[in-house]
C-alpha cells in the first residue's frame, strides 16, 4: 500500500454532508470555543500538566488528569447529546467502549490508540477537530496515562458512569439542533422540501408559511428529492451503523407511500433519475444502490468506492450516474447496466458534494481540500478544466445555477460564496452566515437560492444580487 493509500484507510471522514459526526451531529467550531475565562488563568491551566509531570513520574490519574482535558476540550463533540464519531468522552465507560473505528485506546500501548494518534496530529482528522490542537505537555499526559495502561477511576474517586456496553439510543427529542441538512424545491417553485431531524419540513417557497412535517424517518434527512414529475418527495437517512432508510410520500396530500430499508449505514444522497422510474441512494457503507421508485423494489447495487458516498447526481439526459466519495474520488456510472465508466481522481481529499452542469457536459466537485473542480465528462475519461482553492475550511456544498452561469459554494469557514462557472472569479459572498450552510437549492426559475443552515435557519437569496437576504423562514417542526 502507498503512503497515500493508507492514510485513506485509517481514516474514514464524516464531512459536512457530511459535517454531521459518524453517529450525531458535529457542532460548528465556534461551539467549542475555550470557555469564557480570563487569559491568565488559561495560561495557568495550560501550564498545570507541565507542572505536574516534572513534579511526578507515576502514571496520570484518569479522574485528576485526563477527565479534565477531556471535558475541557472534547465533549462538546462527544458526548451522548453530540457523539461525533460514535465516541462519547463524558464517562470513562465511553472512553473505553471507543468510537465508530472501535476502541480509540489501547491500554498500555499509545501508538495504536486512536484518540492519541489524533490529538498528536499522527492521523487525521486532528482532534479537537477545527479547534486549536492540545498543547505538548497535555498531549504528553495522555500518551503516558495510555501506556500505563490507562487506568480508570478508583472506586469513589469520581463520579463517573459504569461503561454499559450500549449507549442509549439518543431520542429525537432530546436533540436540540434543528439543522436543516438538505433542501429542494418543488418543480413547480411553490414548495421547499427541508431535510431536518426526523423528517422533512415543507414550507411556501414565495411566502415562507410552514405547510406541513412529513415525519417518520428514524433519524435526519440527509438528503431530500422531488421526483422530476413533481408527484414525489423521497427523504434519505437511517441509523449510523445500522442502515439506511427512504420514505417516499405523495406530494399532493402528504401520504406516506414508501418506506425501504437498505444499505449497511446511513444514506448520505439521494437522486430521481430524470424519467423519474429509478431512485438511486449512496450510503456511507460505500455502495450506491439503485430501486425502482413505484415500487421500491431494489434494482442494482454499484460498489467500487472504497470510501463513504456522499453525493450522488444524474445527468439530465439520464445516460449517466455521478457519485462523490470520502474516497477522494467521483466517478462515473452507466445506471442502465451498473458499470462504473470511468474514475475522476484529481482531489487530494474526500468529496462531500458534487453538481452537474445543467448542459450535463460538465461535473463540479468540492471537499476537504476546500476546492471547486470541474471536469469535462468525456466519452471515456473527464479532463480538468478548472481548479480553484475556493474556501479556507471543506467544501460542504456545491450547486449550479439552474442556467449553469454561476457556481455556488459553501464551506465549514462558514462563508457562501458565488463563482462565474466559466472562470471561477468570485462574483459575490453574502455577509452574515450565522453557521454552516449545510444545504443549497436554486429555485427551478434560477430567481432564488435557498441555503439551510447547520443552526436551523434557513435563508431565500435574491440570485440577481445574492447579498440580499430576502427572508429567513422558520420551518415547520416535528410535534414533540
Ligand atoms: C468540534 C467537534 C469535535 C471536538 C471538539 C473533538 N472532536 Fe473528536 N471527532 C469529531 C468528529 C466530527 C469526529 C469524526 C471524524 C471522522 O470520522 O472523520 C471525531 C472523531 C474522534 C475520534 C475517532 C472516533 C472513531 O472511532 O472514529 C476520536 C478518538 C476523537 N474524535 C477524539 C477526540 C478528542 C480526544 C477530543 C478532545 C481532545 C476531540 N475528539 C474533540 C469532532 C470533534
Amino acid at each position: 500500500m502507498t503512503e497515500q493509500a493508507r492514510k485513506v484507510a485509517t481514516r474514514t471522514r464524516n464531512p459536512p454532508g457530511g459535517l454531521q459526526g459518524r453517529a450525531g451531529e458535529r457542532l460548528p467550531p465556534s461551539a467549542v470555543a475555550v470557555p469564557a475565562l480570563p487569559v491568565a488563568v488559561l495560561l495557568a491551566l495550560a501550564w498545570l500538566p507541565a507542572t505536574v509531570l516534572a513534579a511526578e513520574q507515576d502514571s496520570p490519574s484518569y479522574t485528576s488528569d485526563i477527565a479534565p482535558i477531556l471535558a475541557r476540550n472534547c465533549i462538546a463533540c462527544h458526548s451522548t447529546g453530540t457523539t461525533m464519531g460514535g465516541l462519547v468522552l463524558e464517562t470513562f465507560g465511553g472512553l473505553e467502549r471507543g468510537g465508530a473505528h472501535g476502541r480509540s485506546i489501547v491500554p498500555g500501548n499509545s501508538a495504536e490508540s486512536r484518540l492519541y494518534l489524533m490529538v498528536a496530529g499522527k492521523i487525521e482528522p486532528r482532534m479537537p477537530f477545527s479547534a486549536n490542537p492540545l498543547g505538548p505537555a497535555e498531549v504528553e499526559l495522555l500518551r503516558r496515562w495510555i501506556d500505563a495502561g490507562a487506568p480508570g477511576p478508583n472506586p469513589g474517586e469520581a463520579s463517573v458512569q459504569v461503561a454499559q456496553g450500549r449507549l442509549p439510543r439518543i431520542e429525537p427529542a432530546a436533540l436540540s439542533k434543528p439543522q436543516i441538512f438538505s433542501l429542494a424545491y418543488h418543480p413547480d417553485g411553490r414548495l421547499l422540501a427541508a431535510g431536518r431531524h426526523g423528517g422533512v419540513a415543507l414550507t411556501h417557497a414565495e411566502t415562507g408559511e410552514p405547510v406541513a412535517f412529513l415525519d417518520g424517518l428514524a433519524d435526519i434527512a440527509r438528503s431530500v428529492a422531488f421526483s422530476p414529475d413533481g408527484r414525489l418527495l423521497a427523504a434519505g437517512g437511517g441509523h449510523a451503523q445500522q442502515g439506511g432508510e427512504v420514505r417516499i410520500w405523495q406530494v399532493s396530500d402528504h401520504r406516506p407511500l414508501l418506506a425501504i430499508q437498505g444499505h449497511g449505514d446511513t444514506i448520505q444522497a439521494l437522486a430521481f433519475s430524470p424519467d423519474g422510474k429509478t431512485l438511486a441512494t449512496a450510503s456511507y457503507d460505500k455502495e450506491i444502490k439503485l430501486w425502482d421508485a413505484a415500487s421500491g423494489r431494489e434494482l442494482r447495487t454499484l460498489r467500487d468506492h472504497i470510501g463513504a458516498v456522499y453525493a450522488l447526481a444524474f445527468t439530465p439526459d439520464g445516460t449517466l450516474l455521478l457519485s462523490g466519495s470520502a474516497d477522494r474520488s467521483v466517478k462515473v456510472w452507466d445506471p442502465g447496466t451498473g458499470e462504473r465508466l470511468y474514475t475522476l481522481s484529481d482531489p487530494t481529499d474526500g468529496i462531500n458534494s458534487i453538481a452537474i452542469h445543467p448542459s450535463g457536459t460538465q461535473v463540479a466537485a468540492g471537499g476537504y481540500d476546500c476546492t471547486i473542480r470541474v471536469w469535462e465528462l468525456g466519452e471515456n475519461g473527464g479532463k480538468v478544466v478548472n481548479v480553484l482553492i475556493a474556501h479556507r475550511l471543506p467544501i460542504l456544498r456545491i450547486a449550479y445555477s439552474p442556467d449553469g452561469t454561476k457556481i455556488v459554494t459553501t464551506g465549514a469557514d462558514r462563508t457562501l460564496k458565488v463563482f462565474d462557472a466559466e472562470t471561477l472569479a468570485e462574483l459575490a459572498s453574502p455577509k452574515r452566515q450565522s453557521d454552516w450552510v449545510m444545504s443549497l437549492a436554486y429555485s427551478p426559475d434560477g430567481r432564488h437560492l435557498a441555503a439551510g443552515r447547520f443552526d436551523g435557519s434557513l435563508s431565500i437569496y435574491d440570485s440577481e444580487h445574492y447579498r440580499d437576504q430576502l427572508r429567513i423562514i422558520k420551518t415547520a417542526r416535528k410535534s414533540p
